[in-house]
């Protein structure tokens, strides 16, 4: 039976009894804003397969949305998500209140420079300080040893993991593969938003970034020749109103100048989206390495 924890004394008190009935027990955590689905469930399991317990939290945390974003409508769904918690193998849920986090507003703040200048670090600005703050807080109540995390928000796993480092915080960072529907779509608790005929279009997303690694290897393509192929792959969904297509040097997520060809870009790129579909906003990427193909002459 999954435990459910919804103060920070009992989780503390859940924690410190598992810890005392088997000492040297190896804690993997699974922070999620809730409204799990199959990809959470690959985070979960990962980690009952690496650790002794596995703690998931849910928590849809105010710091991180801006004032025009979702926070009020973001999907929930308590039952259904414990339910899925418990068949993936996770011992201890907490489920806090917003008042049981944050007693009062926090004047810590937690900013991670340079990897959040691009992406999603300059269009939801705020965001990733607000990401800070919860996962730092919550690294202090569950005190794990690994925290799993999907690579579907790329940035953000390159921002907390550059936050444990600087902090010296004793966890190591494990990043997940996104999980896909059968027909490409990043699954996502905000998919339950689109419409049938979003839905159908917001494929693109997955498509083109499908696509981005035979075009970069075209001879004599460039940063912004893959950028401007992908990009107007997109436009082509009458709804899709594109945030951003972005191609960084990954993990450190510095930019490339533009002209610079990709043959000849050393190391693993990250190809980043986001692209609203309605009020909808979806992001998705994919690591690319160009520099190792040999071009037939
Ligand atoms: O990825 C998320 O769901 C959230 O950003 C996280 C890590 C749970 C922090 O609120």
């Amino acid at each position: 039976m999954i435990m459910i924890c919804r103060t920070k004394q009992q989780l503390r008190e859940a924690l410190e009894n598992k810890r005392k009935q088997k000492p040297g027990l190896t804690t993997g955590f699974v922070p999620t804003m809730g409204y799990l689905h199959e990809g959470h469930a690959s985070l979960i399991r990962r980690s009952v397969a690496e650790c002794d317990l596995t703690v998931l939290s849910i928590f849809v945390n105010p710091l991180q949305f801006g004032p025009n974003e979702d926070f009020d409508r973001y999907p929930r769904d308590e039952q259904r998500d414990l339910a899925l918690a418990e068949a993936s193998g996770a011992d201890i849920a907490f489920l806090p209140t917003v008042e049981e986090m944050y007693p009062t507003k926090p004047l810590t703040s937690i900013t991670v420079d340079v990897v959040t200048d691009r992406l999603c670090g300059a269009s939801r600005p705020g965001h990733f300080d607000g990401v800070g703050v919860v996962v730092s807080k919550l690294f202090n109540l569950v005190q794990p040893q690994r925290a799993y995390f999907g690579m579907k928000d790329a940035q953000q796993v390159a921002v907390i993991r550059r936050m444990t480092d600087d902090l010296d915080m004793p966890i190591k960072i494990v990043p997940c593969d996104i999980v896909r529907e059968p027909d490409g779509l990043a699954l996502s608790s905000r998919n339950v938003y689109l419409s049938a005929e979003e839905r159908s279009q917001a494929l693109v997303l997955s498509q083109s970034l499908a696509k981005a690694k035979s075009i970069g290897e075209t001879a004599g393509k460039t940063v912004q020749g893959l950028i401007d192929e992908v990009s107007n792959h997109i436009r082509e969904s009458q709804l899709a109103d594109i945030d951003y297509v972005e191609l960084l040097a990954y993990p450190n997520l510095t930019p490339l100048a533009p002209n610079q060809l990709l043959l000849e870009t050393p190391g693993e790129l990250l190809l980043a989206v986001a692209v609203k579909f309605g009020r909808t906003r979806l992001i998705d990427n994919r690591i690319l390495s160009f520099s190792e193909v040999t071009i037939d002459v």
